[in-house]
């Protein structure tokens, strides 16, 4: 199956985008945007889980995304935010506009050999450039059991360090801990949104979101609970 046809099936889902994902802890957006910044790029915005985080910092924001339906539910949850369609290798901004960019669970769906020059086109001098992802942490038995279930359908890594590469500079890096409390159909929403999921056959979805349900019930959790995850951000200014 092709990548593009993966990134592009996020807008089916936006709805279950928007209950099931987890948001991005406070301390990790200022980790990844130094507060001297006043205007930032959210590439890969969304549905929008990091546009309010950045809009309730106080930047402003200038927020990127390629698929329609995310657009929509962009629009409704952070509608203080400048949207445009646009993607991490063609950016609808001027050069030297913002003062950071930030991309949250989005960088692995660019191509960064095109991605990397435009970041530092849209850049001003001394911009930075942060990559945020959630990963699940799966030392707590019954988030190890769930992975199980989820790579069932796939076996793709994603490189939550990656290098950068000039003009950035060295990539500074930080992890940092917390847990989502939601509840099962919120659950079955965040396993719903997951792109190899979207392209599932139906009966192979619907039995997949059934054996969550199993899963939960098996490891003795309620009808809410708290999912750990680690935040991994890296960071790299353009020199
Ligand atoms: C997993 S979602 C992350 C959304 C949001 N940043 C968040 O943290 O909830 C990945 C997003 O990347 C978008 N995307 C796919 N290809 C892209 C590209 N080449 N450039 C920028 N964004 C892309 C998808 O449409 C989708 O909205």
């Amino acid at each position: 199956m092709s990548s593009d046809l993966h990134a592009a099936s996020f807008g089916s889902a936006a709805e279950a985008y928007q209950r099931g994902r987890p948001p991005y802890p406070a301390e990790a957006v200022a980790w990844a945007v130094p507060p001297r910044a006043r205007r930032v790029l959210d590439l890969g915005a969304g549905t929008g889980k990091l546009t309010r985080a950045l809009l309730d910092a106080g930047f402003d924001v200038d927020a990127v995304e390629p698929s329609p339906q995310m657009r929509d539910q962009l629009a409704v949850s952070a509608g203080q935010a400048s949207i445009f369609e646009g993607t991490g290798e063609s950016v609808p901004l001027p050069d030297a506009s913002v003062d950071a960019v930030v991309c949250a669970q989005a960088w692995h769906w660019v191509d960064p050999a095109r991605a990397v020059p435009e970041m530092a086109r849209v850049l001003r001098p001394g911009g930075t450039l942060s990559l945020i992802w959630n990963v699940r942490d799966h030392t707590e038995p019954w988030v190890a059991a769930l992975d199980d279930v989820l790579h069932r359908h796939t076996r793709d890594e994603i490189d939550t360090a990656p290098r950068i590469g000039g003009p950035f500079g060295d990539p500074e890096r930080a992890e940092f801990r917390w847990r989502h409390t939601l509840d099962r159909a919120e659950l079955q929403d965040m396993v719903a949104s997951r792109s190899y999921v979207i392209l599932l056959s139906e009966p192979d979805r619907r039995a997949l979101l059934d054996s969550i349900l199993d899963l939960l019930d098996r490891h003795g959790l309620g009808e809410r609970f708290e999912l750990p995850y680690v935040t991994r951000c890296t960071r790299a200014r353009l020199r």
